[in-house]
């Protein structure tokens, strides 16, 4: 599908795809005066609101680069400058053991999820990043937590490629104990969900564990405007299940435990994968 899309991608006039990278370029480079957490773009203001056309691969992919490339900073858009607390909370509680582990973490951005798995005894966690200059930012965040007192032991690396194309070069398809998915769900436009679960049922082994920490929950929201597009335990039901996912695990994450701009709007979900 992905490489149909790419055909008709390099068939389009030259002034469309153009165009529409222009005016992509010109609404994320817009310098923003105050640190919005959670948005990659602004929802359009009034009216109606229209579904949007599904990116190109290629636009989408800029897309992400051309935000980490504008410069970032840590605490800016999605970034929280730190770990998920609902994620801290649940390897602590036990509620799933990934010790000895391999952990894959897509769209990981700075990948501050990575050393709360490897300070729990996962073998072998790794970040897949489109964005190279996300790679470069999570490998600088890394660097920093290995050379911190207390490293964890486990090996963390972030590897550049694409969630929808990318296949471990060390075990292959199916070889993943563990993923772990948060804001990165959300950040796929919703015709692109069916894919997304179809990819994680590739990437995690028969037996394996998905976690999904569902944000941003608000049924009241428009559906078609992100990203974050929000989003539903439902809805991940509803595309999970068929890629032969079962839910084990379903909570509201207490607000407490979830980064303040995001509280109530979170639900932890974990599956094993048939
Ligand atoms: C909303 S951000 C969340 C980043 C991170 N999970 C966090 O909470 O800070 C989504 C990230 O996914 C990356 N991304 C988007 N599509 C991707 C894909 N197909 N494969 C790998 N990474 C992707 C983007 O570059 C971006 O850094």
């Amino acid at each position: 599908m992905l490489l149909a899309r790419r055909i008709v991608f390099a068939t389009l006039r030259p002034n469309r795809s153009q165009s529409l990278v222009i005016s992509l370029q010109h609404k994320l480079l817009t310098p923003r005066m105050t640190t919005v957490v959670d948005s990659v773009s602004s929802p359009p203001s009034g009216g109606a609101s229209k579904a949007p056309e599904p990116p190109e691969p290629e636009v989408y992919s800029d897309r992400w680069e051309m935000i980490w490339g504008a410069g970032l900073a840590r605490g800016e858009r999605w970034d929280a400058a730190a770990a998920s607390p609902a994620i801290v909370d649940l390897l602590r509680s036990g509620k799933i053991d990934v010790k000895g582990a391999r952990v894959l973490v897509p769209g990981c951005g700075r990948g501050y999820d990575l050393p709360v798995f490897a300070s729990s005894g996962a073998r072998e966690v790794v970040g897949l990043e489109l964005a190279p200059t996300a790679v470069g930012e999570a490998r600088a965040y890394l660097q920093e937590v290995n050379a911190a007192e207390g490293a964890p032991a486990g090996d963390m690396r972030v590897e550049e490629g694409d969630f929808f194309l990318w296949t471990d070069p060390r075990g292959g398809d199916g070889s993943w104990d563990v993923g772990f998915d948060y804001t990165f769900g959300c950040a796929m436009q919703p015709n692109a969900r069916q894919q997304w679960a179809h990819h994680w049922g590739r990437h995690v082994r028969s037996g394996g564990v998905l976690v999904t920490l569902v944000f941003p929950v608000n049924s009241e929201a428009d559906p078609n405007v992100g990203p974050p597009f929000p989003v539903s335990p439902e809805l991940y039901s509803e595309m999970l299940i068929p890629q032969c996912f079962e839910m084990t695990y379903k909570e509201p994450v207490p607000r407490e435990l979830s980064h303040p701009s995001r509280a109530g709007r979170e639900v932890m979900m974990v599956w094993r994968k048939k």
